[in-house]
């Protein structure tokens, strides 16, 4: 892995320790995870520990180190998504896509996972995808939103 994109950001932010939370939000954006060599490359460049890098990366959910697939998909099993059927929606992804949440699909399209609250209790049962909120969820709705997903990667209209 070249280090040109790593050092581009960091000149970006001027090497600045402070930025350190953007830093890796680009690094990220860019890759889709924290790749280990690019982790690497920042701490050398801004004279850190790796591992104080490391620990900064695992205390942010939003943070991946393993690579993540092309979609985000994010569903909410927190209480009032939970009660309006976020366990049949999830039911639902995990049949589709064949993984269990915290995990990518082997094409590496999709990643699932499951929080506890995404702080639109109101609209439930919420799933965000690619950062997009989709509120009262079901499992069809669910389905669809994969399958539109789907069908845009193999270039069909729908
Ligand atoms: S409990 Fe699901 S958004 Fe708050």
């Amino acid at each position: 892995m070249s280090h040109e994109y790593v050092d581009k950001i960091l000149n970006k932010h001027q090497e600045k320790r402070m930025a350190l939370i953007s830093i890796l939000h680009d690094i990220q954006d860019h890759y889709n995870f924290l790749p280990e060599e690019a982790l690497r490359g920042v701490a050398l460049r801004l004279q850190m520990d790796l591992n104080e890098i490391y620990g900064v990366a695992v205390f942010y959910k939003s943070f991946s180190l393993l690579p993540k697939g092309k979609h985000s998909i994010t569903l909410c099993l927190g209480t009032a998504c939970h009660v309006r059927g976020g366990p049949k929606i999830l039911r639902e992804l995990k049949k589709m896509l064949n993984i269990e949440p915290g995990q990518t699909t082997q094409d590496k399209q999709f990643s699932l996972n499951v929080v506890n609250c995404l702080g639109v209790c109101a609209i439930g049962p919420v799933m965000m995808v690619d950062r997009k909120f989709y509120g009262e969820m079901n499992s069809i709705k669910a389905k669809r939103v994969i399958e539109k997903l789907n069908k845009k990667r193999s270039g069909v209209k729908s």
